[in-house]
């Protein structure tokens, strides 16, 4: 592929989102992400990235809503071209036993971590098979893989991802599309500190064997590797970074 390639990363702004945006900007990549349509502080963030040298764009999009998709694609490709990479990164956590859980727990992160994959890779994935180039990047978690207290609900779409990834990459990978699932495990942002602190060091760290949190820059770097041209014949694998937590 020539010219500069194009990285669309949902929940682009968040505590994994924003270290994968900068990383593919210094990767060479002119970077669009989504956020929350609710999120006010979206100007702000746009201009601080700025001032630190990364020209992002920036779109609002409801990830679990299919026609929000479609508007945000859509004026993401007229503002910066064609998606070459996607990362489905965005995504929530209602943690609760089931004991307690309701629909509407039940249903948000549903929608939010395993509709969005649909949604989102539904408008890029037809334009990538016709360039003949494109990386889809599935963000999962460990627990998606062994299951957590708490995470039915979690840890059911995250396990629905990586099927989806299997599936999609078994369709596209004539041509030269990959489609893969990266499955984080605790990493150190504001989704694993809003752990009650005593479950967190009680429940979670004595498991995890190198024994500390692992760092964005950790996940954002593989997220570089699978994105670029050398990664080309890992498709459809489901890679673990967790620091031990859980072996495959
Ligand atoms: N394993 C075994 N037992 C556990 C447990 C665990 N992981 N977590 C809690 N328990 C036990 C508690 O010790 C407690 O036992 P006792 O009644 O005998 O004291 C009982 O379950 C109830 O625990 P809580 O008092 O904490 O109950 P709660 O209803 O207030 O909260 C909870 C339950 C919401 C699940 C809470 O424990 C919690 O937030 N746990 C963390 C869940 C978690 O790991 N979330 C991951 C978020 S980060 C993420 O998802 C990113 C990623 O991809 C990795």
């Amino acid at each position: 592929m020539n010219g500069q390639k194009v990285a669309l990363v949902t929940g682009g702004m968040g505590g994994l989102g924003e270290t994968i945006s900068t990383k593919m900007v210094d990767a060479g990549y002119k970077v669009v992400v989504t956020y929350s349509p609710g999120n006010s502080q979206h100007g702000e963030w746009v201009k601080d990235m700025k001032a630190k040298g990364y020209d992002i764009t920036a779109v609002a999009c409801d990830v679990s809503d299919f026609d929000s998709c479609t508007k945000a694609v859509a004026e993401a490709q007229s503002k910066v071209g064609p998606v070459d990479v996607l990362v489905n990164n965005a995504g929530i956590t209602r943690d609760t036993t089931f004991k307690k859980m309701d629909k509407v727990n039940w249903d948000a992160v549903l929608r939010t971590n395993l509709d969005s994959l649909f949604n989102m890779t539904k408008q890029v994935a037809d334009g990538m098979v016709d360039r003949s180039w494109g990386r889809i990047i599935n963000i999962s978690s460990v627990n998606g893989s062994k299951g957590a207290f708490g995470q039915t609900n979690y840890s059911a779409a995250k396990a629905g991802v990586h099927g989806f990834t299997k599936a999609l990459a078994l369709e596209v990978a004539r041509k030269n599309v990959t489609v893969n699932t990266i499955s984080p495990g605790y990493i150190g942002t504001k989704m694993v500190t809003a752990i009650p602190e005593e479950v967190l060091n009680t429940k979670i760290l004595p498991h995890i064997p190198v024994g500390r949190l692992g760092k964005p820059e950790e996940v954002a770097s593989l997220v570089v590797y699978l994105a670029s041209e050398e990664a080309a014949f890992i498709t459809g694998a489901n890679i673990a970074i967790n620091g031990g937590q859980h072996m495959q």
